[in-house]
């Protein structure tokens, strides 16, 4: 019997071609190029990547194996010895690159500062001896907890440098939540500063790292480096604490890369995941380098003039693979922006994009939203002609925030790269080439050259065109995670299992709900956790949320199931409107009737609430699980710690 899928409901028929001088000028011109590398890959994956790895990265040595596949834990490039610091720096020393500009760091108070290359390369090394002299050896973690200041790439570097994996956990977490990290990663140093700002504020990071440690809590952590940043005067501990200022600018600028197994270990990264304990992601070093140069290359089709900016936070996978090390490999110029859009200041990207002639710029469907709902002016008032690509992660973006985005931001010519990957992946898995792929919005369309996807069904059996599955990856890629940090079992359970291998064929799934068109571009339509069933339909919330925010009141949406004794569930909608638009009970008809003409009686709201704004992740995304327990009433079950904001839920609750 064939097993439930999810259904698909939503009819987007845009379609938008690359700009035809845009493509002339790229570096895959044309979707017949597209597909020849795509089609290349797939015969021979491990000579495709083989052939790139020769050809792009150095090699202190070149590797015995190129791929070595006992499922599920693949090697990439097995005996090869490298060092991703030395990829990112030191090869551009011996080139013009030298004096390039490799990061540019726009603080959120307006201070500023760029490193060229060199100026880069010379601090990671000091900061890789100062690392050595508090006795960090290969192979020992070091936690990461810092503002977005350019000492956070440099202690990554540094840390790759030497050999160290660097464990990064985002400065909005807890105490308490860094403190299971550092004690999952057993970290023997820690780096953080006195404090970062944020929306105007100080948040204390020094405090927090003070409470983590507090009363040996975490016995493998022998010293604290601290960068000043907010000059907030916080103590320091004797004998473990150390600032940043005091080591580092005496320390030797010279301290060549160690030479690193491609295997050997790069980071941990932390996700929370929806339940459970947070898993430590493991990505290891020459697939890495090699898969998040390539995708950063070619998707945002690089170019050595560009000015680049991604606005996560380096506590997050987009950060590492595509602010440090995806950026720093190619040569390219990275912008890191301390702030985010405020009330103080809601332009301020705007801004930086102004002042820096920002040319490639990528940020997340939330901004995104977020910058709809305040309108065109903060936009329009700034000369944004500088940009030329516009990317898209995080979410899946509905359709009409793409339009905006393409249209407000981009001025109607910029190709927008919505890019569908994860902590896990690395780098990008689905994603249009920019001279290449048309585009349709809310699909991140093709996958990767080298990438296997497909949509398959609970026993691993590929669904048909435009119906909706799970989302599945068919063949090892290089900078798949490799374990979950100390649980093997864990590892496989989690990405392996749910799916089982079909005719021998491992797939790998992690969670989303997908379908393929009969172009063979792929919808990512949420989380299958989140699925609604509705008089036994299987509903994405994508669909329907996108249906809602294609209504010119509605700023975002999430949608849930409550129990419905009739029909199983319904839909339950939570609305944020736009502003100069004011909830009322005819707005609620009106957009239940607008759901019904874009998709269906059978996704009509049965309730809607409005709501000011959503439960969101600390990375912005919408956790739809605790809607789902308001919606029915019940009280929050689950860890809240991951919110960005508690107070969201108190005024949901009250406007129930
Ligand atoms: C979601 C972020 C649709 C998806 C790089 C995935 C997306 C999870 C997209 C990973 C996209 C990310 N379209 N959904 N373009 N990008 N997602 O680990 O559910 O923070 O599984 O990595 O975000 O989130 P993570």
């Amino acid at each position: 019997m064939s097993q439930p899928t999810i259904e698909s409901i939503l009819n987007e028929k845009r379609l938008f071609e690359p700009p035809a001088d845009f493509a002339a000028d790229a570096r895959i011109k044309s979707m017949a190029e597209y597909q020849a590398l795509y089609d290349k890959a797939a015969a021979d994956p491990a000579g495709f990547w083989a052939e790139l790895a020769e050809q792009e990265l150095h090699w202190f040595k070149k590797w015995d194996t190129v791929l070595d596949w006992q499922p599920p834990f693949a090697k990439w490039f097995s005996g090869g010895k490298l060092n991703i610091s030395y990829n990112c720096l030191d090869r551009h020393l011996t080139t013009w690159r030298r004096n390039k500009a490799a990061l540019i760091w726009e603080g959120e108070p307006g201070d500023s500062r760029t490193l060229t290359y060199a100026e880069l390369h010379r601090e990671v090394c000091q900061m890789a001896n100062v690392l050595k002299d508090l006795g960090v050896k290969k192979g020992d973690r070091v936690g990461l907890y810092m503002p977005m200041i350019p000492e956070a790439a440099i202690a990554m570097l540094a840390c790759a440098r030497i050999g160290a994996p660097h464990t990064v956990v985002f400065g909005g977490f807890s105490a308490d939540a860094l403190r299971d990290r550092l004690n999952d990663a057993e970290a023997k140093l820690v780096i953080t500063a006195d404090g970062g700002f944020r929306k105007d504020k100080v948040i204390p990071l020094k405090a927090a790292v003070d409470q983590a440690l507090e009363n040996n809590a975490v016995p493998s952590v022998e010293n604290v480096l601290v960068v000043e940043r907010t000059k907030s005067g916080v103590p320091m501990v004797a004998g473990r604490d150390h600032w940043w200022h005091d080591l580092q600018p005496t320390a030797s600028g010279n301290c060549p890369a160690e030479e690193m197994d491609a295997e050997d270990m790069l980071f941990i990264l932390y996700t929370s995941g929806t339940t459970g304990k947070p898993k430590g992601v493991v990505h290891t070093t020459g697939g890495y380098n090699l898969y998040t140069h390539m995708t950063f290359q070619w998707t945002f089709d690089h170019k050595d003039t560009d000015v680049y900016w991604c606005t996560a936070d380096v506590g997050w996978i987009t950060g590492h693979s595509y602010i440090v090390y995806g950026p720093l490999s190619n040569g390219a110029t990275s912008l890191m922006y301390e702030g985010v859009p405020r009330p103080s200041n809601p332009g301020c990207f705007w801004d930086v994009v102004e002042k820096y002639g920002v040319n490639i710029f990528y940020t997340a469907p939330t901004a995104i939203r977020a910058f709809m709902k305040m309108g065109e002016a903060e936009p329009k008032a700034r000369d944004l002609s500088s940009l030329r690509i516009l990317g898209t992660v995080g979410e899946p973006i509905n359709p009409e925030a793409w339009v905006w985005y393409q249209q407000v931001i981009g001025g109607g010519n910029c190709p927008i790269v919505d890019t569908w990957w994860q902590t896990e992946t690395g780098g990008f898995m689905l994603t249009p080439l920019p001279g290449a792929t048309p585009t349709k919005p809310g699909s991140a369309t093709k996958p990767f050259p080298g990438i296997i996807a497909d949509v398959v069904d609970l026993d691993g059996n590929p669904v048909g065109d435009n119906e909706g599955g799970y989302l599945v990856i068919k063949h090892p890629w290089p900078s798949m995670m490799r374990t979950v940090y100390g649980n093997e079992e864990r590892f496989r359970r989690t990405y392996w299992e749910h799916i089982p291998p079909k005719d021998g064929q491992y797939l790998y799934f992690a969670g989303d709900g997908a379908r393929r068109d009969e172009d063979g571009y792929f919808w990512v339509m949420g989380r299958v956790d989140d699925v609604l069933s509705v008089s036994g339909h299987r509903l994405g919330t994508m669909e329907i949320e996108s249906a809602l925010v294609s209504h010119p009141a509605v700023a975002e949406a999430a949608v849930v199931g409550r129990k419905n004794e009739i029909t199983g569930e319904e839909v339950f909608a939570f609305v944020t409107l736009e502003s100069h638009h004011q909830p009322s009970d005819e707005l609620k008809d009106e957009l239940k009737q607008h759901v019904i003409k874009e998709i269906g009686i059978i996704a009509r709201p049965a309730d809607i609430r409005f709501a000011d704004s959503l439960p969101k992740t600390r990375s912005g995304k919408i956790i739809r699980r605790f809607l789902r327990n308001l919606a029915s009433g019940e009280d929050i079950v689950g860890d809240a710690t991951t919110m960005e904001d508690q107070s969201v839920l108190d005024k949901l609750r009250q406007g129930a």
